[in-house]
Order: C-alpha cells, then structure tokens, then sequence
C-alpha cells in the first residue's frame, strides 16, 4: 500500500459514519459497510430517517414471528431457515449485517425487552441463537450476537451494574453467546449497554478480550451497543472495535490522543483496524428480489409452531370447521404481533385471526362490550382474543405486574360466564399471569406475538389444520412475588443484584418448590405420547418414542440433569430433541450429552461434578416420565497447595479416604470437627497452635498428596486429629 494511513485515519475508521454505516479507509481497501436492525425482520430505514428509536419508516420487511414466540419451537432448523430469508432479504437491501440475534436470559418476566429474547435457559437460547446465526451467515450476511452481557432489563439500561457473580455469569448468562461464538463464528458481538460488576460493558477487558477472545476463540468484530460507548479509547483498549452510531468527532480525538500519549499502544488500535477490514471484506452476493410470498408462508409456519396449547379440557379443541364460532375480541381483527422500539419492523402484509377464521368456519364478530357477552350468550363456543397493549412493553422500559388489562380482565370473566365453551388466545410479548381466570374456561392458547402470518396460523391451529407443537421457553408464575428476581428487580441506584445467582425461571422453581401455573417445557398437542425404553450414558440419552394418539404430531424430548449436589438446581436442561410422529409410529431419539451436562463453574473453572447424576426425561421442567443415573469420577485431582482448603483434601481420591478415617470420630462437644474445618485453607489452620509446627511436615505433604504416596499423608491427618484439642482450638 501506497499511503500508510494515519493514526488519525485509523481511528476514524473505529467510529460510525451516520446511524447505520461505517467510515471507509481507502488506503486499505475497507470499503464502508451498512448494518440495519433485526432480529426478526430487517428494519432498514429511508434515507434522513435514521433516528434508531423505531419511530421512522422503514422499508416493507417480512415481520417472522419475535423471539419470544420462535423460542416456543424449540426448533434450531426453523429459526435456521428464518435466518436464511432474513439474509436473502438483506442481500436484496444491501445490508452487510443484521443486527442480531438478542439471547440475552429473561432473569424476569418483567424486563420490558422479553419479546426479543429467547428463553430463560441458557441452552435452549444458545441453540436458537446459533440456528438463527448459521441461517443469515450462510447467505453471506453477518450477524451481530447481543447484548453482550447481562443485559435483562430495560430500567437505566445505559448506567445499570449488573452486580453479578462468576459463576452466574459463566453458568446462566454467558452460555449462550459462548455457544454461538465457539459453533457459528457470528461476524460481530454487540455489546451491551449496562454495566457488570461497576465496568461498562463495553470497557469490559475481561469481558470483551479475555472471555470472548482469548477463551472462545472469537475473531470477528465487537460493536457497540448504539450509544454504548463513554470513553472510546478505554473501550477500543478493553476490545470494542466499532463505536456507533457516528459521527463522534469527540471519540476519535479520544483515540487519537491516547495513541500519542501512549496510553493505548498503536499495535491495539492496528488490530481494530484489521478486524474491521476483515469485517468490511465479507460481501454478500446481492439479489434482486426476494420472494415475499415464500417468506410470508415461513412466517406463517414459523407462528404455528411458536403457539403452545396451555390448556385444553376435555379436548374441546380442536374445533368442528363446520360448527359456527364466535370470536370475540379486538385482536382478533387487529393483531399485536410485534414488540416496540428498535426491532419493529414493517410487514410486507399482515394476516388477522378474524379474516382466517372465517375462511375456516362461519363466524359471528364482536370486539367487546355488552354486545360481547349477548354473542358469547347465544353462541355454542367462543374465541375470545385478549393480550397486552402494545404501550405495556417495549425496549426502552420495563412492567411493572404481570397482569393483563382491565378491561380484558373483566371481558374475560363476562365472556367466561355467559360461554362455558370459552378459548382464550392470548397475545402478550412478555409473560402474563392466568389469574385469576384460569379456571374459569376450558381452552388456553399462549399466541406470544406471531409476526405478520400469526393470524392464519392461529386459525388453522384452532381447527386442527395444524398441530400445537409449542413448549414454553420460559415458566408461567402465579405471581409476580413467586419470581426469582422479585426482590432484586430493576435495583436501585443504579445497581441490580444478581442475587438469586443461577436460580432463574425453572431452576428456582423446581428448586425451591415454587408452583407455577405452567412449568418451562410445558406444551400439549392434539396427540399423545409415550416415552419408553432409556437408556443413558454420559454421551447421550436415548429412549423410544410412541405417538399413543390419532393425530400426527410433533414432541420435543427434553432431556435434564440432576446433579448430586444439594447446592445446585434441582435439575437443569441438557439437551433435547424434536420428532415428527404420525399415528400409532415409534422411533428411538437420542439426545446428545456432553461434559457440561456434568459440570459446574468453580473458581478454578469448568469442572465435573462427582458421584451419580440423574438423567431425566421430561414433558416439562416440572413433568418427569423416565430417569436414569450417569456416575461421573469427578475432576482430575485438583493440585493442592497450601492454600487448599480441607475440602480438596477431602475431595483428593488419595488424601480424602485418608482424611476421612483419620478424622473419624474426631468430635468436639457434639460437632463433628472435620465439617467444622472443611471450608478452610489448610495454611490456615496451620495458625492453630501446635499446627503452625508441622508446617515443614505439611510442605512435603503437598508432593505425597500429589504423587499419590499415601503414607505420609496418613501420618499427617492422624496426628492432626488425635491431639485435636491442643491443636485446632484457638487460643
Ligand atoms: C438497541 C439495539 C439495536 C440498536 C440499533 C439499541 O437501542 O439496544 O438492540 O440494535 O439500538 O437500533
């Protein structure tokens, strides 16, 4: 290259031109590259409309139905197949990068953004994520894994601490992006807003560098979250790449003054570049057109399989087409079919329940009121559609019950009185409480928002043209006081304490014995299955599937694990697997295992956890039909040091028999003395008096321990514990 560009030059080219593009740098060939947003649809905005809030106009983009619902297909192929036409939709657009997938958790049902997120499990949003990532990036077009990390509510996004600890992060929070990084290899992580642990996240050296490079092997670009960044050159030092939107004359001065301070090596600022020029060299094949059509028919089919069939007494579904319906409820005409702010998009068409019900079956409309209850009166069953208004969930803010409206409400109970054959269709990006109506009708359809096609969808579900196949991605509480986060939601003063640490959703449920409504898993279908013949090892689970019922379905093997280890949850999801099944037909289904499915975060990291693990088959989180127990060794033995506490001693497959026969007995009015010394490092104990001696004995204890001679090891704890008193009582 000719000209060898300047600092000045280069730092440019690490600040946005406008909302959506990037600044050019000639002089290495990086051309300049337009991001637009996602996730469920391309939300390309008009030239002079880039505001980024989701108020200007956009281009006519096919809406697929939001995360919330997608996540309920527990189908990575369908969400595959989606990101597929989103790449084919940005080829046509000349967009480099939609801005997505989001996989942050839902650490409560509150967070006002839910409706962009998958699930509450790791794995589950892990999965999706990755299907949606491979889709796009097969077509050419990247994406941009966010929020990247911890960003589960909306209240003071920008200034909030998550303060949360290691293990939650590495266990709950972090999997997803982790997943994806190391499976799908996203071109670019958006990092989020907040900050973790008192350090924005996108001055985040640990975060960005240390975790997503260095550990997972990430080699694309971080972006900013759109306005994320306060310091360019800390954030460009702790691994933020590109800040957006631009221009920031402020930020590339920063940038440039840091260098010629050297407060930020100019090698740094040079891999930047070169991870935006690589950025910038990915050029998809554009296209001319796509076909609506085909993508709206995805959409359609992406909506059925993202409704789950809550509840469904006395198979009062699916309906007769030729008995009359009533249909009852304005969102029956006017769908709610996607959340507000940043992700809305706007639909190539938009399908409502009421047009496609009448298709199916003859159908008499009201939208409420009294007028309401007199069909609903002289009716033989009623479709009655209620959900949240649009104003109750957003980006941008978070709710503050879980209720539905008022007026629903009190349709819902009319309604419910004057038509014991009532179906309640919800539509609702967030969860919302079923009480207390719940018991009041026969039929409950969870119908998230479904994107432009989720009108057709839903009546053909109704009717049985399709089969429910959804499985909730996260728990239906009672109450909104039953959620783990209740007492540490949204915080205060700027800080939210991530204090129920991984117990979010079903693993506090289950855990603590919390009853919820409908558990995480839940889903039913017009057939039934049966579940046989398991068998498990740590590889996999394997069991046979019989669809017991007259109707071709669909069910999703969910496949937990419950460790020995009291201090963690009751069981967590592993893996699962979907199968198509047509009447009376059984296959065998295995579900991958892998070490994780054993394994905890502890400080020293990643590390399996001993004894016999029970592999669970589950209908739901909370619905087990077969287990079986996998025995892990357990860790390699952990080198010991001084500073090990007694546990690892204990936990040494040498030492630990040892230790324990040494001890036995050992009491101390009633206190067993070993557990009352277990948590301590054995350098401290040595503080004891008549300990602190042995400590010469102790230094070749370590290699004994190491290097499995026992004897010396014997000897040791045998004396440590027979003149106990002298020696572990403080003076
Ligand atoms: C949102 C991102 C979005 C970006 C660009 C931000 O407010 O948090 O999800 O991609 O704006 O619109």
């Amino acid at each position: 290259m000719e000209d060898t560009p300047s600092v000045e030059e280069k730092a440019a080219i690490t600040v946005g031109l406008d909302t959506w593009h990037t600044v050019a740098l000639p002089a290495l060939g990086i051309r300049s590259i337009e991001m637009a947003d996602g996730p469920h649809g391309l939300r390309q905005q008009a030239e002079g409309d880039g505001d980024n809030l989701g108020l200007g106009n956009s281009v006519p983009a096919t809406c697929f139905p939001p995360a919330t619902g997608l996540a309920s297909s527990w189908n990575a192929d369908l969400v595959e197949r989606i990101g597929r036409a989103l790449g084919d939709e940005c080829r046509v657009a000349g967009i480099d990068v939609l801005l997505g997938p989001g996989v942050n958790i839902k650490r409560s049902p509150l967070c006002g953004r839910n409706f962009e997120y998958f699930s509450e499990d790791p794995l589950l949003s892990g999965r999706l994520g990755a299907g949606w990532v491979h889709g796009i990036q097969s077509r050419g077009v990247g994406a941009s894994v966010k929020h990247f990390a911890a960003n589960n509510q909306e209240t003071a996004r920008m200034t909030v601490s998550a303060d949360v600890d290691e293990a939650t992060l590495r266990e709950l929070y972090l999997p997803a992006f982790e997943h994806i990084v190391k499976t799908e290899k996203p071109r670019t992580v958006m990092c989020s807003y907040n900050r973790i642990n008192g350090i924005p996240a996108a001055e985040h050296h640990w975060l960005l560098t240390d975790v997503l490079r260095a550990e997972w092997g990430f080699d694309g670009a971080v972006v900013s979250d759109w306005g994320a960044v306060e310091h360019r050159a800390l954030a460009l030092a702790a691994g933020t790449d590109l800040e957006m939107p631009g221009p920031q004359r402020s930020s590339v001065d920063d940038v440039v003054a840091a260098v010629s301070s050297e407060e930020l090596a100019e090698s740094v600022l040079d891999t930047t570049v070169a991870r935006l020029a690589a950025l910038a060299a990915h050029r998809a094949t554009p296209l001319a057109s796509f076909d609506a059509d085909a993508h709206h028919d995805l959409a359609r089919d992406a909506a059925a399989e993202s409704i789950v069939l809550l509840r469904n007494e006395g198979g009062i579904l699916p309906l007769d087409p030729s008995r009359p319906v009533a249909v009852i409820g304005e969102f029956a005409r006017t769908p709610r079919y996607q959340g507000a702010g940043s992700s809305q998009v706007v639909p190539t068409r938009l399908d409502n329940a009421l047009d496609a019900i009448r298709e199916i079956a003859p159908t008499e409309f009201a939208a409420g009121g009294p007028e309401a209850v007199a069909l609903a009166e002289r009716s033989e069953t009623v479709i009655l559609f209620v959900g949240l208004p649009p104003e109750d969930e957003s980006e941008g803010y978070d709710r503050t019950h879980l209720n539905l409206p008022a007026d629903q409400l009190e349709l819902i109970a009319a309604v419910a009185a004057a038509n014991p054959r009532t179906i309640v269709v919800l539509s609702n990006g967030g969860v919302v409480t079923l009480e207390p109506w719940h018991d009041s009708v026969p039929a409950i359809v969870e119908g998230w928002l479904l994107g432009q096609a989720g009108g057709g969808a839903m009546a053909q579900l109704l009717f049985g043209l399709r089969d429910p196949r959804g499985r909730l991605a996260e728990s239906i509480p009672f109450r909104l006081q039953d959620t783990p986060a209740f007492l540490n939601f949204p915080g205060a003063n700027d800080h939210v304490l991530y204090g129920e640490r991984i117990f979010v959703g079903y693993r506090y449920y289950e855990t603590v014995g919390v009853p919820v409504r409908y558990p995480f898993g839940h889903g039913l279908s017009y057939t039934t299955f049966d579940y046989a013949d398991l068998l498990v090892t740590r590889a996999s689970a394997r069991l046979t599937v019989t669809n017991t019922g007259t109707r071709p379905g669909r069910e999703v093997v969910q496949a937990y694990v419950s460790a020995p280890d009291a201090a963690r949850p009751r069981r967590e999801l592993r893996g699962f697997a979907t199968l198509d099944l047509a009447p009376g037909e059984s296959r065998t289904v295995e579900v991958p295992l892998d070490a994780r499915s054993f394994s905890k975060w502890d400080d020293a990291g990643w590390v399996e956890i001993a004894g016999e693990h029970r592999v669970e088959i589950g209908r739901s989180s909370h619905d087990i039909a077969l287990d079986g127990v996998v025995g892990i060794r357990g860790p390699r033995r952990k080198l010991l040091t001084l500073d090990s506490r007694m546990s690892d001693f204990l936990a040494n497959p040498v030492i630990g028999p040892i230790l324990r026969a040494a001890s036995a007995g050992a009491m101390d009015g009633g206190t067993n003395l070993l557990d009352m010394v277990k948590s301590v490092p054995l350098s401290r104990l040595a503080r004891f008096p008549g300990v602190g001696d042995r400590l010469k004995s102790l230094r070749l204890l370590l290699p004994v321990a190491n290097n499995r001679v026992i004897h010396f090891a014997a000897s040791f704890f045998r004396s440590l514990f027979t003149s106990r008193k002298s020696r572990l009582r403080p003076t």
